[in-house]
């Protein structure tokens, strides 16, 4: 194989399968280098599959819960086995979809896992198996793994398969009879959702008093109420102290309010955060900085060492996909010499859950905290006539948060239908720095739930 490259990316994830795709259009000799699938965490053990195993569960949720809608449907249940199938189906399929967008783009792949040897006459080397290559630039793209907290009992508990991360729990044989989610945010609930929807008892233990991490407090509660109406069962503001037992036998102990408490379970999801993978990658070799496993980068996405740049959730910014392809994107503007930047106050984010919750820009308590004279005005998604006629008492709402002086729309938080769909529109005002009287002036679709964001503009004075 040919080892001189214009460009040389470490990870085939969002991150690095798009910008590589830019960066050969832009020219770029490219190669990619990934040791597991093309697509990353996202298309093989994240984004995707979840939303595979949601949407099944979203059809049975519809089944089982339609005499509202005079629908009456007897014997829905779930297939497992077949849902998880399903997924395997459909992340092969975007797999290989990656595979020929590389081609297309005539990037190289290969295969197996690189590390920066060491600086060449041409810039950089990087070692993959046996296979030596060199880059005048690199772009380092190595993504995230999950934490396995220090509790006692928890990580051998990974190695028997009684708890699982993110990966393990997406390709379960046969469904948990009682599972303990331990943590609250994006992944847990998501899963809490799935597990519910299908009829496993889940117990959801989050150290924090609140679920899904910075969302917007109210609309935090309004999830958890709907959940919790539904049979979840939430421990907040508990320290988990040990894992004890196995599948066969097993429990998760805690302590709140001084009290130590147990709840047995057949499985644990180990869902409470991700840290960067930047180790074992050869970034000491070159001297690229990083803090707390995260690789140092500007506004550019460069690292601390001119040639170098890094994008995607190995920067430990934002850990999001859709972050990663615009971090990356920008990483390769750079090293063509075109201006360009992330826009980091207009990334929207999405829990999957349903009801969904879509959110982007500032909450009034983040606005506070920055210093920023904000305001907040909130409205019930039943001022939209196509979110009563589907959800029979639903109380989803839309929250704008505006500027006290200007009122430039600086923040939209959502829980309701459509919320991951209708949050992109949102986050254009908040990019464009749009005012409540640029929305007004807009032209929505009726009927429809996007409207209740358009209503809400003519309730702020
Ligand atoms: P997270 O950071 O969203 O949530 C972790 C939660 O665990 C926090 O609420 C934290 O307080 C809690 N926690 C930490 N240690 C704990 C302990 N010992 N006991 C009890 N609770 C504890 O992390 P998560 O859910 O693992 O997701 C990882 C990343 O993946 C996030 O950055 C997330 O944004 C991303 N992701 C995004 C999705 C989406 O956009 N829909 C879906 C899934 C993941």
């Amino acid at each position: 194989m040919e080892n001189k490259f214009d460009l040389i990316v470490l990870g085939g994830g969002p991150g690095g399968y798009n910008a590589a795709e830019r960066a050969a259009h832009g020219g770029l000799k490219t190669l990619v280098i990934e040791e597991r699938e093309l697509g990353g965490v996202c298309l093989n053990e994240g984004c995707i599959p979840t939303k595979t195993l949601l949407y099944s569960a979203k059809i049975l949720d519809y089944a089982n819960h339609g005499e509202k809608y005079g629908v009456t449907t007897t014997g829905a249940k779930i297939d497992h086995a077949k849902v998880v199938e399903r997924k395997n189906k459909v992340v092969k399929t975007l797999v290989s979809g990656v595979a020929a967008k590389m081609k297309g783009a005539g990037v190289t792949v290969a295969r197996g896992t690189g590390v920066i040897t060491g600086k060449s006459a041409d810039g950089f080397t990087v070692k993959c198996g046996d296979d030596v290559y060199s880059g005048s630039k690199l772009l380092i793209c190595t993504g995230s793994e999950a934490v396995v907290p220090p509790i006692p009992g928890l990580r051998e508990s990974v190695g028997t398969g009684f708890a699982v991360t993110n990966r393990e729990v997406l390709d379960l044989k046969e469904l948990p009879t009682r599972v303990v989610v331990i943590g609250g945010g994006v992944i847990g609930l998501e899963m809490a959702s799935y597990f519910n929807s299908v009829g496993v008892d889940v117990t959801v233990i989050e150290m924090l008093d609140k679920i899904a991490g910075p969302t917007d407090a109210e609309i935090s509660k309004i999830l958890q109420n709907n959940y919790a109406k539904r049979g979840v069962k939430f421990i907040l503001g508990a320290k988990v102290t040990e894992v004890t037992g196995d599948r066969k036998n097993g429990a998760v102990k805690y302590e709140k309010d001084g009290k130590t408490e147990s709840v047995p379970c057949d499985l644990i999801l180990v869902s409470t955060g991700r840290r960067p993978r930047s180790a074992g990658i050869g970034l000491e070799t070159v001297g690229v900085l990083t803090e707390r496993a995260a690789i140092k980068t500007d506004e550019r996405g460069r690292t601390s060492v001119p040639g170098i740049w890094a994008a995607g959730d190995v920067n430990g910014k934002i850990m999001l996909a859709h972050t990663a392809y615009r971090e990356g994107e920008v990483a390769v503007s750079d090293m063509l010499g075109i201006a360009d930047r992330v826009d980091y106050r207009s990334i929207p984010s999405v829990i999957y859950t349903n009801p969904e919750v879509g959110s982007v820009g500032e909450t009034l308590d983040s606005a506070k905290a920055t210093g920023i004279d904000a305001e907040e005005h909130t409205l019930s998604l039943r001022y939209s006539g196509r979110y009563v006629a589907e959800n029979e008492g639903g109380d989803g709402i839309v929250k704008i948060v505006v500027g006290k002086e200007h009122k430039n729309v600086l923040g939209v938080h959502m829980i309701g239908s459509y919320a991951s769909e209708i949050i992109y529109g949102a986050a254009m005002m908040v990019a464009r720095e749009m005012r409540v009287s640029d929305v007004r002036r807009l032209v929505f679709p009726h009927p429809s739930v996007c409207e209740a964001i358009r209503e809400a503009m003519f309730q702020i004075n």
